[in-house]
């Protein structure tokens, strides 16, 4: 009964694949981590108020970086602080945000910069600002009742 015999062999070779493919799928899970965003600066978010930088969200300039300004973004259901953003233009700029509580969106429409901002973890984006005008800051993310009414501005001032 040659045929059982190369039955029995695919059988084992096909467990042997399957235990095999999970194994590299545990493995890679595991690599990556669980997290969707784990090459991201993470924190505690109950607490984000008293970490540096959200301690002091608003538009800071800054020396000797690669960048002439950091905004510091703390979003919250279903507002920004800053509520407002303004920046002289040609500024390069770095955006630094992070949710206290659910997750949000920061979209500058009309402009690439479009972050998810997680609670626990750090969204950052460099940006050189070369459009003057306002720019309507809008959440991307459904985060509750108060979604459609959260947003915020950022003025680029010549
Ligand atoms: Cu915040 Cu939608």
């Amino acid at each position: 009964m040659h045929i059982h015999k190369y039955e029995k062999y695919f059988l084992v070779f096909g467990v042997g694949t399957l235990v095999a493919f999970l194994i590299i799928l545990g493995i890679g899970a595991f690599h990556q981590g669980s997290h969707p965003n784990s090459g991201k600066k993470t924190l505690d978010y109950e607490k984000v108020k008293e970490i540096a930088p959200f301690d002091n969200p608003g538009v800071h300039k800054v020396e000797g970086k690669d960048w002439d300004y950091e905004v510091v973004i703390l979003a919250s259901a279903f507002y920004y602080n800053p509520p407002e953003i303004e920046v002289p233009l040609g500024a390069k700029v770095k955006f630094i945000a992070t949710s206290e509580d659910v997750i949000h969106g920061f979209e500058i429409a009309g402009t690439n910069i479009n972050m998810m901002l997680e609670p626990g973890y750090v969204s950052e984006y460099v940006a050189e600002i070369n459009q003057a005008g306002e720019f309507l800051i809008v959440c991307n993310e459904y985060c509750g009742t108060g979604h459609t009414l959260m947003h915020s501005m950022l003025k680029v001032v010549d």
